[in-house]
């Protein structure tokens, strides 16, 4: 059997194989998660963060080659800039000590979205991360600044540059932020808000999609042990039979 749980002396091992290629996780309520402790929205973006490590070195272990993160989409600019701010130092934080973290696990990191509006710093440091990481086997997406309907009009806008009159398919798919890894197999959401919200438009073509209502700082390796069986139990028919 592909997947297989391993019972041990204390813990259960899950082992994914080709068929959860790429996980893709829309990380939502932070906010929530930190009003409920009477706590400023930041504090929740804080433990967001650690979640998130946590969270995608785990997926690393149960063997997901590629992981994709929602961070900072193109409408989050409308929050206030307390908490943007805040956002983009927990981003530059991480960042500063991505590239070191990201060689001893073999993962490679691209940073997906539309960087023009960040730092000129953060772009040296991101673009610095991805091509120190650009040869690791297993991949890490950071949607910040991301939308997907950007991506598309991005992608579009690069196939005219190239010369290209009438678009086919693959001339989108090669030129959308995850060229490099294969489509999201789940899209998992946190918080209990079922809707993309501008995540991966043309990737989750076919996903599988999974919800839970715990907020993201919340979130343990066991709910990752959930939506995987949870997947496991699918049938996946792409419109056929
Ligand atoms: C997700 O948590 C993180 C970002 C969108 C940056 P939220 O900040 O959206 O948390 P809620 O949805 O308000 O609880
Ligand atoms: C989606 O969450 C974006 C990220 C998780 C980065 P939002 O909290 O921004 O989404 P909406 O506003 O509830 O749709
Ligand atoms: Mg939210």
């Amino acid at each position: 059997m592909a997947l297989f749980k391993k019972k041990e002396v204390e813990k259960q091992e899950i082992k994914v194989d080709q068929r959860l290629r790429h996980i893709a996780f829309i990380m939502d309520g932070n906010g929530r998660w930190a009003k409920k402790r009477g706590m400023p929205r930041e504090f929740g973006h804080s433990q967001g963060a650690k979640v998130f490590k946590r969270i995608t070195d785990y997926c690393g272990e149960i063997g997901i080659n590629t992981v994709t993160v929602y961070a900072f989409s193109t409408e989050n600019w409308k929050r206030p800039k307390t908490e943007v701010d805040a956002l983009m130092n927990l981003f530059f934080d991480y960042i500063q000590e991505a590239l070191d973290v990201m060689m001893k696990k073999d993962v490679c990191i691209r940073f997906i979205g539309d960087k023009t509006p960040l730092s000129d710093k953060m772009k040296k440091m991101m673009a610095d991360v991805e091509q120190g990481s650009k040869n690791n086997t297993r991949h890490l997406n950071i949607a910040i600044n991301y939308g997907g309907k950007d991506e598309i009009v991005h992608a579009v806008n690069s196939a005219i540059k190239d010369g290209i009159t009438e678009l086919s398919e693959k001339d989108i798919e090669d030129r959308l932020y995850t060229n490099n890894c294969a489509m999201p197999d789940l899209i998992f959401r946190t918080a209990g808000e079922q809707r993309l919200s501008n995540f991966l438009l043309w990737q989750s073509a076919y996903s599988e999609f999974y919800f839970t209502d715990t907020l993201w700082p919340d979130l343990t390796p066991e709910d990752i042990d959930k939506a995987v069986e949870n997947f496991y139990q699918r049938q996946r028919r792409y419109g056929g039979l």
